[in-house]
């Protein structure tokens, strides 16, 4: 790894700027003032990637795959990415996103059910990309409704991953109405990864990576655990606890899951990204979801014909309440018109929208893949430990996976930028992490 100083051979300057800082002072202890202006290491791995599909991927995977050499693709897609049949159309389609000239190697993992069987996990390891299997509780994240209702109805499939070297990635929160949203990842730990890691019901040599952790208690557990247990850490939990979500008004866009913690939290997780502890690494969950308006026009815009489609959409609902299909309410609603087509698509378009981030139940996700190693390089930055990057973006999860580290290299360099408000996204646009705001650092070669 080569930081470059103030002074030294730096290949950019850092320009003066009287805009905001980037990180909101009141929530994070601003300590070391920057003595860096360049960073070189070892091309960086995202070990939790979210890229959904259809058209969608052609505008998020190039984030990635110009700055990362891999990443690990999540699965919940709609329908799930359940066998390797699935995950092999899913690479096929992912690899048709990546930009002319680019390398990106995107390692697959299947979505467990609760009918996933050992025969399910020796194709998935013969397959030779497919390297982990999800774990997600039923109902505890998005398109998670055919996730795992009980973890005793995994044993064999689990099993089966330890003995085929099969990762487990686990989205540590139980669903239990009981349990507050803030607690569910602490008694998850408790109930469920517990047992799973030391009990009586461990699964011996099954390496397992607690995902996107949020508690200080998850990074105790993470800690005490044997060596075949990491964890991922994204940039939101580190650069921001509730707060930033919650005061003065909710912020959608910082909505995800597991929620954002308060500060004590915050601080032990970022302290544990920081750490230069091998078993904490880069995942960002860069997570996109639709903002929720006509192709991109906000609802200020008098193109946006949300007035519109919504007051369709209501019609809809009532009508299919009443046992009529959508489809037979459709045709009946436009087969006369000559604008069926375009009408259908738009009330189709709004009736699918629940599934957007501005809206009355908004989703959700963080989309941060547009800047991803620039969040953590700001973070890192300001707590004084630029020299602990490295490691955690780029070599302990490839050790961790068994699988070599990368061999070029990305030069992060300190350059204020700001974030655009959205980007496209399929139909929609999402709006980014840090949207608006001044962002300290980016890759080089790297256009906004
Ligand atoms: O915030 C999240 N978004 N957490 C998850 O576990 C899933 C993800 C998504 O797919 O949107
Ligand atoms: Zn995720």
């Amino acid at each position: 790894m080569t930081i470059l100083p103030r002074g030294g051979a730096a290949r950019f300057s850092r320009r003066a700027s009287s805009r905001a800082p980037v990180l909101r002072p009141a929530l994070h202890r601003v300590h070391a003032a920057a003595t860096t202006e360049s960073l070189t290491i070892t091309t960086p791995d995202d070990w939790h990637l979210h890229v959904r599909d259809s058209e969608k991927i052609a505008d998020v995977v190039p984030f990635t795959a110009r700055v990362f050499a891999r990443a690990l693709i999540m699965p919940n897609l709609n329908p799930p990415v359940r066998t390797v049949a699935d995950a092999r159309q899913y690479r096929d389609q992912i690899l048709s996103a990546v930009p002319e000239g680019v390398s990106f190697a995107p390692q697959m993992t299947l979505y467990l059910t609760d009918n996933t069987s050992p025969a399910d996990i020796v194709d998935a390891a013969k397959s030779g990309f497919v390297v982990g299997c999800k774990l997600y509780p039923a109902g505890a994240t998005t398109n998670s409704d055919l996730g795992v209702t009980d973890i005793a109805k995994i044993y064999p499939a689990l099993r089966a991953m330890a003995e085929h070297g099969l990762v487990l990635e686990v989205h540590g929160e139980v669903t239990h109405a009981s349990v507050d949203m803030f607690d569910r990842e602490k008694v998850f730990l408790e109930e469920v990864l517990g047992g799973l890691v030391a009990g009586k019901s461990a699964v011996p040599g099954l390496k397992i990576v607690m995902e996107h952790i949020t508690t200080a208690e998850a990074v105790a557990f993470c800690e005490d655990a044997p060596a075949t247990v990491a964890a991922t850490i994204t940039p939101q939990h580190v650069l921001y606890n509730r707060n930033a979500m919650l005061v003065g008004g909710i912020r959608p866009h910082l909505y995800c899951l597991p929620i954002l913690k308060r500060e004590k939290h915050r601080a032990a997780v970022a302290l544990a990204a920081m750490s230069g502890n091998p078993k904490f690494f880069l995942g960002t969950d860069s997570a996109p979801h639709p903002r929720g308006t006509c192709w991109g026009f906000p609802k200020s815009d008098s193109r946006c014909l949300q007035p519109l489609c919504a007051c369709l959409s209501a019609i809809l609902v009532t009508l299919t309440s009443t046992g009529n299909s959508y489809k037979y309410i459709t045709r009946r609603m436009f087969a006369h018109t000559s604008y069926e087509r375009g009408l259908t698509r738009l009330t189709l378009f709004f009736y699918t929208s629940q599934g957007a981030k501005e809206s009355a139940c908004g989703c959700a996700g963080v989309f941060s893949a547009h800047a991803a190693l620039p969040f953590y390089a700001s973070a890192f930055e300001k707590e004084g430990k630029l020299d602990k990057l490295q490691g955690f973006a780029s070599h302990y999860g490839a050790d961790f996976y068994g699988v070599p580290r990368n061999a070029g290299t990305v030069t992060l360099v300190k350059k204020n930028w700001t974030v655009p408000q959205t980007y496209a996204f399929g139909n929609d646009v999402v709006v980014p992490f840090f949207a608006g705001e001044i962002v300290e650092w980016q890759v080089e070669g790297q256009s906004i």
